[in-house]
């Protein structure tokens, strides 16, 4: 997508074909900032500190970070250690499982002289597969928002979406997921405008969803947290679209630390409630989404807020009275009956077992056994 009018995506190979480029999303939007990551050890850190967040663009970091350290030495031991290493960076987003096992399926039969390209290789892979998913994805809910335009009294108006947190192509290695549909209700002529949570602790949608939805020139205002609700019963929300780091092969939806609150205020007030995911962030072997690992993050991030100084400089300041404690869980989970539909790029499904089936038949082997 644009950023100054200049197409990116959120991670690529530098030109010299070895080192990965990504934009640092923790100093966004005050300032861009590329890094470059040249080992294991950088990339596990750029997860793990959220220079790069996201599902499906933690999973294709990983795929990256794997091929980093097979360059340094490519044997068993290696292999095993790097994936481990990436594996313990996050642990909500499926996508990253998700990633290693596939890189791990392919790389461990393979002689140790050929690992690390085609680590490369399947890196690469993981990106492109991931671009034309999530641009499925857009046309998939496009027909969504088609639907809203119609209901509303006057189809000129935009249409209202709701979103919380960041699923747009930050999120990814392009075009988003929850913020992808919106995208092609823009290249279809369809006026639109998004309520942005501002998506507390860490602020994704005040400082990355505004940034880029900014950037691609689409009406957005930023809320406070609380304002969904409020907003729902005036009849200014015709939709909410979420992403979601890990959903159950029954269709419990875990996503950003709030999503819950947004479904149970949706689901009271009759709005349509959807969550937009590619395949990669389906949990196969979980039917209960009460079994997600939920990743608690440091406290700083509730008890301080990082913003711009007037004269540019970026800082962090406290909140909380001294010896007030704080606690952050980074996620929780939205039970399937609160999900209206779940948009994949396979097509629309209702947020059921079944419903998930009917799009992944293949799965169905292994969705039994959860
Ligand atoms: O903690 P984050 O910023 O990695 O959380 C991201 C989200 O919750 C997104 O909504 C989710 O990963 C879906 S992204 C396409």
């Amino acid at each position: 997508m644009q950023v100054a009018g200049r197409p990116y995506r959120s991670i690529w190979l530098d030109e010299d074909g070895w080192a990965v480029r990504i934009i640092d999303q923790t100093v966004l939007p005050h300032q861009f900032r590329i890094l470059r990551l040249e080992t294991l050890e950088e990339a596990a850190h750029a997860i793990s500190d959220m220079q790069v967040r996201g599902a499906p663009l933690i999973g294709a970091t990983a795929a990256y970070g794997l091929a980093l350290a097979l360059r340094e030495g490519a044997d068993d031991q290696r292999l095993e250690r790097a994936a481990k290493t990436l594996m313990a960076t996050r642990p909500t987003a499926v996508n990253l499982r998700w990633a290693l096992e596939r890189a791990l399926d392919l790389l461990r039969p393979l002689p140790t002289q050929a690992r690390a390209a085609a680590a490369y290789e399947l890196a690469a892979e993981v990106c492109e597969e991931d671009v034309a998913v999530n641009r499925a994805i857009g046309e998939q809910g496009l027909r969504l928002i088609r639907i809203a335009q119609e209901r509303k009294k006057d189809p000129s108006e935009p249409v209202q979406v709701l979103t919380h947190c960041n699923a747009g192509w930050l999120a990814t290695v392009d075009h988003g997921t929850a913020l992808s549909p919106i995208y092609a209700a823009k290249r279809a002529g369809i006026p639109v405008h998004v309520w942005v949570d501002e998506t507390r602790p860490r602020n994704q949608g005040a400082s990355l969803t505004a940034w880029e939805l900014g950037q691609e020139e689409i009406e957005h205002s930023v809320i406070a947290d609380n304002t969904g609700g409020h907003l729902m019963q005036r009849g200014l929300v015709d939709l909410c679209i979420t992403g979601t780091d890990r959903t159950t092969a029954t269709g419990d939806v875990c996503n950003k630390i709030g999503t819950y609150l947004k479904a149970l205020a949706a689901h009271d007030n009759g709005i349509p409630f959807y969550v937009a995911l590619p395949g990669s962030t389906i949990d196969w072997t979980l039917a209960e989404g009460a079994a997600i690992p939920i990743e608690e993050r440091g406290a700083e991030e509730v008890s301080r807020i990082a913003g711009r100084l007037e004269d540019g400089r970026l800082a962090s300041v406290d909140l909380l009275p001294q010896g007030s404690r704080a606690v952050n869980y980074a996620f929780d989970v939205t039970p399937a009956r609160l999900v209206s539909a779940l948009i994949t790029e396979r097509g629309v499904c209702p947020a059921t077992r079944e419903g998930l089936l009917g799009l992944f038949p293949e799965r169905r082997e292994e969705a039994a056994g959860a």
